[in-house]
């Protein structure tokens, strides 16, 4: 996938007045369409309350539409402050499972400096799918999109 492309579309439409819940869908859209081993795509947004609230997302509907902070994959990594690249889920204890298919999982912090945003959060069934540089790519988008929740707040303006 090229993350760059899909930073310059968004970016784009931004300047286009795309509201901002728009971009959110737009964005989880171009990552999914991107590898065709990315069998789930979806962004958690971290709220003020420390949890994580499902946003918009492609793939089987999941029950974890809340996540606290050190809960599972997703939890862990907004408690760590780091990415996590999982390329085997069967080998965790703390897996919240959204699919009994999914075998690896990927979730890149959205994040400006020490602010979390929330997280970008891919699903495969294949095992180690996100190898060969793809987290590298899903993290210009996750960067792109930190850009975009900054200069929201900056103005003001709701979601
Ligand atoms: N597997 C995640 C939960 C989210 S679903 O994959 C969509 C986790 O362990 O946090």
């Amino acid at each position: 996938m090229n993350g760059s492309d899909i930073c310059a579309a968004l970016n784009r439409a931004a300047e286009e007045g795309t509201e901002f819940a728009t971009l959110l869908r737009r964005s989880v859209e171009l990552v999914h369409e991107a590898e065709a081993c990315f069998h789930w795509t979806g962004i958690y947004e971290l709220f003020p309350d420390g949890m994580l609230r499902l946003g918009p997302f492609i793939g089987a509907p999941t029950d974890h539409v809340f996540i606290g902070v050190g809960e599972g994959v997703c939890g862990t990594a907004v408690k760590e402050e780091r990415n996590q690249n999982i390329p085997d889920v069967t080998r965790l204890d703390n897996y919240l499972a959204c699919s009994t298919e999914t075998r690896s999982e990927l979730v890149v912090l959205i994040r400006s400096g020490k602010t979390i945003h929330g997280q970008i959060d891919i699903d495969s069934h294949d095992v180690d799918a996100f190898g060969g540089g793809i987290e590298g790519e899903v993290q210009i988008v996750a960067d792109c999109l930190a850009a975009l929740y900054d200069a929201r707040n900056n103005t003001g303006h709701g979601a």
